[in-house]
């Protein structure tokens, strides 16, 4: 996809396929659009007047008005005036993303980004713009014999802008690329059946990765090297699979980041490709979404593949520890007590807590890079689907600044968190006999306990945890990885470059 601007002052001039405007819900055009419906006689006017509302997520095409030299003129409904803010501004630029592809145009171009709106700034608005785009050329067909539908034709998305202003939509629009771009491979990870995106295939993905970018730097450890690590807890999921588990570490490297003396940022992710529960299996409906469970490793992937691609001054490693969690005779059970690679023993009361003794080795294993702080994501509970829906991500942390930066990265992203608490009261819930700690904490604050027991590998960084069960893919008849939490991490990384 190529993404460019467009500074000609006469819109009605403007050649292309397809020209988005926006038009509020009371009728109020935007300069764009009142641009337009000068030179073309008042025909949006007359659109808005009967047929047209300007309702949010709506939107009308207009053929071939006299005056205008654009082939069409898609009105794009922006909401209430009143309301109208950075995701209402994202879902217009999605409203006319899409609308593009179902016209299959190969090319358009978008005014939309010219209407000023709090928060926002033209940067950030043609970054959402050039996300929007590459959202909707997402096509999954990988496994699909005929295509359901022809690829898209769209092949390039202009912002209208002022000359002044063009550096700035280019910055953004490199940016929303940069992050689209991180976003669709964390949802074809997701999307892909378990029989193929296995463990050893993330691996390969991050090895194919670090040949594309050359600041990117990767070492794939195997079950033997993962033994010697003493990643106990880890090993215990792992060895109830015949599929080999693998443990990733990529890293992005600038030049001459190590020199201006900044310790790391550190991302870790769940990457179980497969999570039936184990012994402690899970019941038979919609266990296929289990094949989501690796979406927080995909979205370390897809993050550093982002950064990558924006040479992001500043550097940042992504781990991954990933495996299947299955039943066999090799499998761990309930009573088994493990030894974590941070020495901490623990008890295994139910086999489907997995994720948690998966990622306190890999937290452990964070200790070695002195990082500036260590996120971690995971689809870790159903209990955080049920306190946030699917409209946040949960973020625990204690660190007050680390979840402020976090929550407003998320915020400007459009890919919201919300910060759930973490108090040591919580602690008591994973007490065992046998054991330093339980692998749950029963069911009472579910999420809480969870992240309680990450808690207890994290003590020498500073450290936040997104629990995604709810936010990184959809069920249903649209079934599908979102991709999130890359715009949220990329947006977070940007702001601790001081971009
Ligand atoms: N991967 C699941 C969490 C999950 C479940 C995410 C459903 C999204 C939808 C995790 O490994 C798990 O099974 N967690 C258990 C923990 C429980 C046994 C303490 C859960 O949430 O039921
Ligand atoms: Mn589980
Ligand atoms: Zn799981």
């Amino acid at each position: 996809m190529e993404f460019s601007t467009q500074t000609t002052a006469g819109l009605h001039q403007l050649r292309t396929a397809a020209l988005g405007v926006g038009v509020f819900a009371d009728g109020v055009l935007t300069p764009a659009a009142e641009a337009l419906d000068m030179a073309a006689g008042g025909a949006i006017k007359a659109v808005v007047k009967s047929d047209f509302k300007g309702k949010a997520n709506t939107h009308v095409v207009l053929r071939q008005l006299s005056g205008i030299k654009a082939e069409r003129v898609i009105v794009v409904g922006l909401g209430k005036q009143k309301s109208y803010n950075a995701g209402a501004h994202a879902a217009a630029e999605q409203t006319f993303a899409n609308a593009c592809i179902g016209l299959d145009v190969n090319e358009a171009v978008s005014t939309l980004s010219s209407v000023e709106c709090e928060g926002t700034s033209l940067r950030s608005r043609s970054r959402a713009l050039a996300l929007a785009t590459l959202r909707a050329t997402y096509r999954y067909d990988l496994t699909l014999s005929k295509d359901v539908e022809p690829a898209p034709r769209l092949k390039k998305i202009t912002v209208w802008t002022s000359r002044a202003n063009a550096n700035e939509a280019k910055q953004g629009l490199h940016e929303g690329q940069a992050i689209g771009n991180g976003v669709n491979l964390t949802r074809l990870l997701g999307d892909m059946p378990p029989n193929l995106c296995t463990p050893t295939y993330l691996g390969e993905t991050a090895k194919k990765l670090a040949k594309e970018f050359k600041t990117l730097k990767v070492e794939v450890l195997n079950r033997k090297q993962i033994e010697a690590e003493k990643m106990g807890a880890f090993l215990s999921v792992a060895n109830g699979s015949d599929e080999p588990p693998v443990f990733i570490v990529l890293r992005h490297s600038p030049k001459g980041a190590k020199t201006r003396g900044k310790a790391p940022i550190v991302l870790v992710g769940k990457g179980l490709t497969f999570d039936s529960g184990g012994i402690s299996i899970k019941p038979a409906a919609n266990m296929d979404e289990m094949k989501y469970d690796m979406c927080g490793a995909a979205s370390v992937l897809g993050t550093m593949r982002a950064v990558a691609e924006l040479e992001l001054d500043r550097e940042v490693i992504g781990l991954v520890a990933s495996c299947e969690n299955m039943p066999s005779g090799r499998a761990n059970k309930p009573g088994d007590v493990v030894t974590s690679m941070s020495g901490q023993t623990i008890e295994i009361l139910n086999t489907d807590a997995e994720g948690r003794l998966v990622l306190c080795d890999a937290l452990t294993y964070a200790e070695r890079f002195k990082p500036e702080a260590v996120i971690d994501m995971a689809t870790l509970t159903g209990a955080c689907v049920v306190a946030l829906g699917h409209v946040n991500s949960g973020l625990f942390t204690k660190d007050d600044a680390l979840a402020e930066a976090l929550v407003s990265a998320g915020r400007e992203a459009g890919d919201t968190a919300w910060r759930m608490p973490l108090e040591d009261a919580y602690q008591e819930q994973l007490h065992s006999r046998f054991a330093d700690m339980a692998n749950i904490g029963g069911m009472p604050a579910g999420s809480v306990t969870a992240a309680c027991f990450l808690s207890r590998y994290t003590t020498s960084y500073r450290w936040a945890h997104l629990d995604i069960a709810g936010t990184a893919w959809k069920s249903g008849k649209d079934k599908g990885a979102t991709g999130r939490p890359v715009p949220l991490l990329v947006q977070f990384l940007l702001s601790q470059t001081g971009e």
